[in-house]
């Protein structure tokens, strides 16, 4: 019987180590295929002040307007808020932004918030409505598939309401039937966070490409190898990057591309 019973705890304690160390174990078996480098290299705005020999500080550039969403008003969908600082700066250095994926409108918000006077914020969403006449096609991940559904609730946005919302124009449409070449070559930032699926990552990179200015700048969201839901993205990221200069930033699941290097 105490054999058993101490069988029995062994047993119990390696699953809750598993459990618990879930995140680094695995980071250790589902390795990123794309190169991780730091924040300052999406952009020089990113290079920390010397404050002391001890202390490492922001410039003013990465100052931002911001606001933090308590996890109690379960809005789902949402980059870390690391991210979204680092999606905030790019935003103040850019006049024409397009985002794939809306949700609750967080990410967009910020942009409005941080980006020049006259900047124009395009925004590309799917209604509750809209999903219904969707299919999965063969390549695309299940799981993916249903939070694509599940995150196609809202009509109304995080800044709807607010003085910056006139600079934002929410497109309500599937991203595979968008035209982008009604606007070749002109965005200066591009944030991909849409259908997580294989046909409509690879549909919005490839018109991504075609959309963003010379010096423009796109930006992948959850780049999480090893993530179910994330299996399309990592499918995607890790093959174009064979033939594209992408980079993962450190401690994010935000990869980046530039046009001018
Ligand atoms: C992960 S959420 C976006 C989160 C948002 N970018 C943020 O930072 O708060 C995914 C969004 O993509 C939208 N979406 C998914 N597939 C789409 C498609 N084919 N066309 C347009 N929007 C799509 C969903 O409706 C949902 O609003």
């Amino acid at each position: 019987m105490i054999k058993i019973i101490v069988f029995l705890s062994i047993i119990l304690n390696i699953f809750f180590l598993l459990f618990v160390n879930k995140k680094k174990i695995k980071s250790k078996i589902f390795k990123k295929k794309i190169k991780e480098v730091n924040v300052s290299e999406v952009h020089k705005i990113f290079e920390s002040k010397n404050i002391d020999l001890n202390l490492l500080g922001p410039k003013e550039d990465v100052i931002i307007k911001s606001f933090c969403i308590p996890p109690n008003n379960k809005v789902i969908g949402m980059t870390s808020d690391y991210e979204a600082w680092i999606l905030a700066s790019l935003s103040k250095l850019s006049n024409k932004i397009f985002e794939f994926g809306t949700c609750s409108g967080k990410t967009t918000f910020l942009m409005a918030l941080n980006s020049p006077k006259n900047a124009k914020i395009y925004t590309i969403t799917l209604t509750k409505d809209m999903t219904k006449d969707l299919t999965k096609e063969k390549l695309d991940n299940k799981i993916s598939f249903r939070n694509l559904i599940n995150e196609s609730v809202y009509e109304n946005f995080l800044f709807s309401g607010s003085e910056v919302e006139k600079k934002i124009n929410v497109i309500f449409e599937n991203s595979l039937n968008f035209n982008e070449n009604d606007y070749k070559k002109y965005f200066d930032l591009i944030f991909i966070d849409g259908g997580h699926i294989y046909s409509v990552i690879k549909n919005d990179s490839e018109k991504s490409f075609k959309m963003l200015n010379a010096n423009g700048i796109i930006l992948w969201h959850d780049y999480i190898p090893g993530k179910e839901s994330a299996k399309d993205v990592v499918k995607y990221l890790n093959t174009i990057s064979k033939e594209k200069k992408i980079y993962n930033i450190k401690n994010t699941s935000l990869c980046f591309f530039k046009n001018n290097v």
